[in-house]
């Protein structure tokens, strides 16, 4: 059995966490952390983990394999340290140990806790860095709306199908700013109510753009692409639908640009190259992606409609996944659930 810490089990990721991982096969829960709620029983906080019930502990004091850290930004690169030294591997939810550059990270999120770690971090995306993550010791797991954006573009990048100077217009639902109280995730604020945000600039800008880099420069060519980043706010509970746009570098069919998503995505478990303009509710509660990859001939331009659920393969789904790899398990293992549906 692999034994699993999850620091802060508190928040909207680390009660997804919880959830997986108390029907994983081969994982055994040895501490689940909190903050203010620390001295709680977990049912007591969520009624719907009864049957995964423990202590919420402050800190984690019993040597584990993995640790998740399931916290904000900053706080999870203080709490890595100490961890590491005993021999856990890492696998972070927040953003500390997403941006290999420290300066675009210090751009965005201000001083870095430990920047000496990291070098030693790998960007948490299998499709993209599945041997990486398998040697890896600190995996800076992938945020929600970034997943969404690099599946949907990567094929086409890396395969040359378009020109460099990409568009993705994302919505989320609310879980994805977390369990924190704040006004803008008010039911009356988000209700019948759809909020284009962060337009002077998003956190995930660069992580996108990071991961398309790599896609575009493995299809042989030199540079980064531009990318424009615009997420939306909607109100519903979970999903993220991204529609990405680019124009198409030279004469390409639909049927030979799905060909190459489908050569591109052959032996993934978890992303699907779909038939039909794909919803949230279809991989809801699942560690899915589908992408939909089609043709606009008036304006020989690119569109690809990619959905995910935030805290499943936008958050502790994939990081589940990434466990299985590190651990040298079946990637699969804990996360067969299909997507529940209406
Ligand atoms: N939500 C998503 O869809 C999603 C997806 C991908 C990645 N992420 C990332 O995952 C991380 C966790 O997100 P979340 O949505 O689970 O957050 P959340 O639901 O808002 O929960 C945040 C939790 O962190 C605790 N907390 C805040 N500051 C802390 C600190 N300095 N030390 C210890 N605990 C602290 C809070 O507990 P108390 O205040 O009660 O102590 C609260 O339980 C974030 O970095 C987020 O960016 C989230």
């Amino acid at each position: 059995m692999i034994r699993v810490g999850i620091v802060n089990v508190t928040g909207y990721t680390g009660a997804e966490l919880m959830r997986i991982l108390a029907r994983h096969p081969e994982v055994k829960v040895t501490a689940a952390t909190g903050r203010s709620d620390a001295g709680k029983r977990l049912r007591q906080v969520f009624p719907s983990l009864r049957d995964a019930d423990r202590d919420i502990i402050p800190a984690i004091v019993e040597d584990c394999d993995v640790a998740f850290l399931a916290l904000p930004a900053h706080a999870s690169a203080e709490a890595a340290p100490p961890l590491l030294q005993t021999g856990a591997k890492i696998i972070d939810m927040s953003a500390d140990f997403r941006l290999s550059d420290l300066a675009v990270y210090e751009q965005w999120y201000g001083t870095h806790p430990t920047p000496g770690l990291l070098p030693k971090a790998v960007y948490g995306l299998p499709e993209l860095h599945r041997g990486e993550i398998m040697a890896g010791n600190i995996i800076g797991n992938p945020g929600c709306y970034p997943t969404a954006s690099i599946l949907s573009l990567a094929p086409a990048l890396q395969a040359g199908i378009v020109k460099p100077r990409l568009i993705v217009d994302a919505k989320s639902g609310v879980s994805g700013a977390g369990r924190t109280l704040k006004l803008e995730s008010h039911f009356s604020e988000v209700d019948e109510n759809v909020t284009a945000y962060g337009l002077d600039g998003h956190r995930h800008q660069p992580e996108i753009a990071q991961e398309l880099a790599i896609a575009w420069q493995r299809g042989g060519h030199s540079g980064a692409p531009s990318l424009t980043f615009v997420p939306h706010l909607i109100p519903m509970t979970r999903g993220i639908l991204a529609t990405a746009y680019a124009d198409l570098d030279g004469s390409w069919t639909v049927e030979q640009v799905r060909d190459a998503y489908k050569t591109f995505y052959a032996n993934e478990p978890f992303v699907r190259v779909v038939d039909t303009p794909p919803s949230t509710k279809h991989v809801w509660g699942s560690n899915y992606c589908f992408v939909y990859p089609l043709i606009d001939k008036r304006t020989d331009r690119l569109i690809v409609v990619s959905v995910i659920d935030n805290l499943v393969k936008g958050a502790s789904g994939q990081a589940v996944q990434n466990l299985n790899l590190v651990c040298g398990l079946p990637e699969t293992m804990g996360l067969e659930t299909l997507p529940f549906y209406p």
